[in-house]
């Protein structure tokens, strides 16, 4: 009788503790892509960069936009475009912003020039914009 209760309270405790296990730290539950979590540029932004524009925007790039990581930052917010009127970033104004403008197509045409962007690649860069364009 004895060994059954103990059995039978350990046989709970344990469950108690992996129940608890189980259900985690709510702050560090990954946001859905798209969600939540703040946009890094260096880990989000940049390697959308390194992978689809520096063919053209890397040193001496096309309309003086060199996009390379550790210059395209400085070389991007609050920056006046060349071909364009308004900044390239404008932090927390996509719509003003010509660097958006142009992965979205609209007004100047699209970045990549070959066609856009997947639109979750668009997002990223907008949800950046959008929060802030810190330097993150
Ligand atoms: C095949 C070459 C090529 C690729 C790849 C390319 N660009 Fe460009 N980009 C150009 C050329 C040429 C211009 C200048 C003519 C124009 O404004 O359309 C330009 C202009 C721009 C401008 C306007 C700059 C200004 O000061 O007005 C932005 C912003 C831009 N590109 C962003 C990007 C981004 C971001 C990517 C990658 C997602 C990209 N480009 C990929 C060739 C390219």
């Amino acid at each position: 009788m004895r060994g059954a209760k103990a059995a039978l309270l350990t046989l709970m405790i344990a469950s108690a503790l992996s129940g608890c296990s189980d259900h985690g730290d709510p702050l560090e539950v990954e946001g859905p892509p798209g969600g939540q979590d703040p946009v890094s540029f260096a880990s989000d932004v940049q390697p959308i960069f390194d992978a689809q524009c520096l063919g053209c925007h890397g040193a001496g790039g096309n309309a003086g936009l060199d996009l390379r990581s550790g210059l395209s930052y400085a070389n991007l917010v609050g920056v006046a475009a060349n071909n364009s009127a308004g900044d390239l970033v404008v932090a927390g104004d996509g719509l003003a912003s010509v660097l958006l403008q142009r992965l979205t197509g609209n007004p100047g045409g699209f970045m990549p020039p070959a066609g856009p962007l997947p639109e979750s690649n668009q997002e990223i860069v907008a949800d950046w914009i959008a929060e802030g364009a810190l330097d993150n």
